[in-house]
């Protein structure tokens, strides 16, 4: 099980390429209802961190799942073969020495424990946007919940699938009545002296 593949002992590995970018990777993996603000989050988060230099890319459903994972739906099944494959990806980044910023429901613990598997308990940084179902509701940016609550979606997370809050996140952050920057602000700090390379 343990055996590594020889094409990996002759590529370049994380510590170099880390090295080369100074900076060490990690997978920010934000966990959360849809409309929780992981999005939100995880974008400006890029913008704060590009802007002090780190190296990094996010993968949200916008380009995953119309990409390529643009056969899933949100069946369990699938929803488990969407993570499996971004967790396997997010792997890739990370052997490249990239900070990758992630934001899926991944709504069960099972899921998590998954991803959190492939990508390396050192690498994994969980982060669970905390914010009740009853603000996303109300914000329902995408109209998703209105058309939920209509049955004219299956399976939506909280609604007609469960969301299952994570015990142990590294950081929960809640969003209600706070700004984005705010929110932004103490993801920063918590990651900040991980994603720095040791002078
Ligand atoms: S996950 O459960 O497999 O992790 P993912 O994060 O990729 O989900 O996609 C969730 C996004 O897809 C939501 O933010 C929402 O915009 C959209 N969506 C469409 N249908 C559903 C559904 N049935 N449940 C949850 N999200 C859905």
């Amino acid at each position: 099980m343990n055996d590594i593949h020889p094409v990996f002992e002759k590529m370049i590995g994380q510590h170099e390429k880390e090295t080369f970018l100074n900076q060490k990777a990690k997978v920010i993996w934000f966990t959360g209802l849809s409309g929780s603000g992981k999005s939100t989050i995880a974008l400006s988060l890029e913008k704060r961190l590009h802007e002090k230099d780190f190296f990094t890319q996010v993968l949200d459903g916008d380009n995953v799942r119309t990409g390529i994972n643009n056969n899933l739906g949100f069946s369990e099944e699938d929803r488990t073969e969407n993570i499996r494959r971004i967790a396997e990806i997010s792997k890739l980044f990370v052997n490249c020495g990239i900070i990758t910023l992630n934001s899926f429901v991944s709504p069960t613990n099972a899921i998590r424990k998954l991803a959190k598997e492939i990508i390396g308990k050192d690498n994994f940084i969980e982060i669970f946007v905390d914010t009740p179902i009853e603000i996303c509701e109300q914000r329902d940016v995408k109209g998703l919940y209105k058309k939920a609550r209509e049955g004219k979606i299956k399976d939506f997370t909280g609604i007609t699938s469960p969301f299952e809050a994570p015990k142990n996140p590294d950081l929960t952050i809640k969003t209600e009545n706070r700004t984005i920057e705010n929110c932004v602000e103490e993801v920063f700090n918590f990651i900040v002296l991980k994603i720095k390379s040791k002078v």
